[in-house]
């Protein structure tokens, strides 16, 4: 069993909290400054997104910050440098951001880098486009002052060479909140499959809304493939007048239902932040139920107030909070309670 450690004023040990006691808290006191972020990893995202935030500074930036973090961590085998690669042996990023206004930006399928999330940024505020992709993507990004680096650490090209033995295609449902080499329920050698995603929002005290996702994308995956992680609206949305969403899982069914903007339309006809979620989760669940009992899916979401929530298909799924007095990781309910 993963043994899960909280900072509460840097010395309280405190269970995980229910995602229903988040729930009920609704009303439009909220909290900001605020940065909420999948997984358990997003703690260490949180924390550095959070020096940004508790210094007046704007939502945009503490996204970045706390996003390049799992990028540079070689540990993490979801996002960034150290990520698994395709099938090909390839290392292929995606990442997206967001602002309040609509301001936008996205990479997809980019080599070479260690922190697509800076370029995705750059590709918002110093281009006419949106989205930037494979080759195109690396040019701009070297021509920006990027360096070219190999993201295959030895202990993901070990994975890659053991997986291409059998080349079976499983993803893992929570293998985002798993150690490395950390045995695997139903693993077995060559078989070690993934996906995953550091999805990251922030309300700024000047109650401005940011959003982040990045991603090295399910391992092993075709070349070429992009799931929904830099995908406008899949992957991420954030809508200032009214809040903003992201989401991790198996991502060709997140772009089939524009999950997370889904997410924020939702909000918007007055649903609180966990039943944002759980109405988008329910619809994926509905759509192929017996596809939905072997993928794991999370959506978390912040309204402008500063309330959040969460919900995923399975059980396993966590998102990590910080604001001023709460620095917590969060079992999210799950559509499926076995
Ligand atoms: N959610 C990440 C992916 O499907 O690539």
């Amino acid at each position: 069993m993963i043994r899960r450690s909280f900072l509460k004023n840097s010395l309280l040990s405190i269970p995980i909290l229910p995602a229903s006691t988040v729930a009920l808290n609704i009303a439009p006191l909220g909290k900001k400054p605020i940065v909420v972020s999948t997984w358990d990893f997003g703690k260490a995202a949180n924390a550095e997104a959070w020096k940004v935030l508790s210094s007046h500074g704007k939502a945009i930036d503490a996204i970045e910050a706390g996003a390049k973090v799992p990028e540079a961590d070689e540990s993490n085998k979801t996002v960034g440098y150290g990520g698994y690669p395709d099938r090909d042996g390839h290392v292929t990023l995606d990442a997206c951001i967001m602002d309040h206004n609509g301001n936008c930006g996205a990479v997809m399928c980019l080599e070479h880098i260690v922190h697509p999330i800076s370029v995705a940024r750059l590709v918002m505020e110093k281009t006419p486009h949106v989205i930037l992709v494979g080759e195109g993507a690396l040019d701009f990004a070297l021509a920006n002052g990027f360096k070219k680096e190999n993201l295959l650490t030895p202990d993901s090209e070990k994975a890659w060479k053991e997986w291409l033995k059998k080349s079976n295609y499983n993803p893992i449902i929570n293998i985002e909140n798993k150690k490395i080499n950390e045995p695997v329920a139903g693993a077995f050698p060559g078989s070690i499959n993934n996906h995953d995603t550091l999805g990251i929002l922030a309300l700024d005290s000047s109650g401005n809304l940011s959003g982040g996702c990045t991603t090295s994308g399910m391992a092993f995956k075709m070349h070429g493939r992009v799931g929904d992680s830099p995908v406008i609206g899949a992957g991420l949305f954030v809508d200032g007048e009214i809040g903003a969403a992201t989401s991790t899982g198996v991502g060709e069914e997140v772009i089939r239902c524009v999950g997370s903007h889904l997410v924020v339309e939702y909000m918007r006809q007055g649903n609180s932040p966990y039943d944002a979620c759980k109405k988008v989760v329910e619809r994926i669940a509905k759509r192929d139920i017996g596809k939905a009992k072997t993928i794991q899916i999370g959506f978390v979401a912040i309204d402008k107030f500063g309330n959040h929530g969460a919900f995923a298909l399975q059980k396993g799924f966590s998102y990590a909070i910080r604001s001023e007095n709460q620095e917590e990781l969060i079992a999210g309910d799950s559509y499926f309670n076995s």
